[in-house]
């Protein structure tokens, strides 16, 4: 058997190439074949104008699992005995990817289906907005490298009923444990929630500096979650359908050694060339999480509640959109530090170019400009109940 050299990337057939990988020789396979989407995947890159493309098209199901299945079983030869695979894959064809991986893996050695869920707005299909895809985590045999990750409580989280020791009673019944005064006692400090098998990781946007053009590319973050949660430094990690080389970018930005293998030539390029520039987008939900997004305070969002409005965040002109009969009505709210006339050419901005009925602008104090005129303005203006009582009480 020929080995393959580590830390290269390979173009040919995936089968092909796994028959010359040694027994027992690697850590992880992340595998994200082609899902039977029936679709020749297609896209362009901004930075070179490529287009590069690949087809998932088979004749039938029948065909699609004869083609995966020798893969896998090639995959359960060449990973370590305390190896795992993670395969990729969505509603397609998951249900019959599943089996396939129980018959080669063993059900026993099935450990999760990860839902990979990501933000989406538009749905152009009947039904249910498709928001998540799936990735089965197999082991080889029950003795898999495991690296356990904790994530942070919820809001809801009641931290101090989490912190008091719990013990069995005689009657078996979990209850708080007490000290010899029977003052209940408390733990040292737990880590938080164990990582759970719902990832939320966001699609990367179509501006990301990390995005290659690569039809179906997926995010490092993503596969950098699954790299380590089964491996350590210096370990293998390999994948047979490495596309535009995320996984081995993954890999290599934490010092693992990797092995990607495409059919396509354009891909291999990719790959090589994604390994020399290592760019990986730092994703502001992970990093700072979603609440930071959430701009409005408790007044905006009390006043938006009580008009039954959408809150609208990251938009310096549009405070949220009222409903009314088929249409959006945008409404901003004055800010305390905005002059009336800022305000206005805000909402106006915000506006400029889109068809609405009626823009409604709250105000909420009487900061002007300097200048002497107020702008001429279609934007109806509705004084706070605040402001409303104080000119109220100017006049008596
Ligand atoms: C879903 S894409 C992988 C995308 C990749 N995860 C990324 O982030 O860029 C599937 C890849 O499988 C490759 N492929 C399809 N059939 C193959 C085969 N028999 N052997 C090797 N690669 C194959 C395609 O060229 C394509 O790049």
């Amino acid at each position: 058997m020929t080995t393959v050299d580590l830390n290269s990337v390979i173009t040919g057939d995936a089968c092909e190439v796994l028959k010359n990988i040694a027994d027992s020789s690697v850590n992880l396979v992340y595998l994200d074949p082609p899902f039977f989407s029936q679709k020749e995947h297609e896209l362009s890159s901004r930075s070179n104008g490529k287009t590069y493309s690949f087809n998932d098209k088979f004749s039938s199901k029948a065909e699609y699992i004869s083609f995966i299945s020798p893969i896998l079983k090639e995959i359960r030869r060449i990973l370590t005995n305390n190896g795992s695979i993670f395969l990729h894959c969505d509603r397609y064809a998951s249900h019959y990817l599943r089996m396939e991986l129980d018959e080669i893996f063993g059900e026993n050695n099935f450990q999760s289906e990860i839902i990979w869920s990501y933000k989406r707005w538009s749905n152009s299909k009947k039904g249910l907005l498709n928001a998540h895809q799936n990735i089965y985590f197999y082991s080889k045999t029950k003795n898999f490298k495991f690296n356990q990750f904790y994530t942070d409580y919820s809001p809801s989280t009641n931290i101090d009923q989490i912190l008091q020791e719990r013990v069995r009673n005689s009657n078996g019944k979990s209850e708080y444990k007490k000290d010899s005064k029977g003052n209940i006692v408390l733990t040292s400090e737990k880590k938080g929630v164990p990582l759970s098998d719902v990832w939320e990781i966001p699609f990367l946007n179509p501006k990301a500096k990390e995005r290659c053009g690569y039809p179906t590319q997926k995010p490092v973050k993503l596969i950098q979650r699954i790299i380590e949660l089964v491996t350590n430094d210096g370990d293998v990690v390999l994948d047979p359908f490495c596309g535009s080389g995320t996984t081995c970018v993954a890999a290599k930005s934490l010092n693992r050694k990797f092995i990607g293998i495409d059919k396509n030539l354009d891909a291999i390029e990719l790959s090589k060339k994604r390994l020399s520039e290592m760019i990986i987008s730092e994703s502001g939900v992970l990093s700072k999480g979603i609440d930071s997004y959430i701009e409005k305070n408790s007044f905006e969002n009390n006043l938006l509640s009580l008009l039954n409005a959408i809150p609208v965040q990251r938009n310096k002109g549009i405070d949220g959109f009222i409903r009314n009969d088929n249409s959006l009505i945008p409404i901003k709210i004055q800010k305390n530090s905005e002059t009336i006339d800022d305000a206005i050419a805000s909402l106006e901005n915000a506006v400029c170019g889109k068809d609405f009925p009626i823009k409604i602008l709250i105000q909420t104090n009487e900061k002007h400009n300097t200048n002497l005129f107020e702008k001429e303005t279609d934007i109806k203006i509705v004084k706070y109940v605040d402001l409303q009582i104080k000119n109220l009480l100017k006049v008596v």
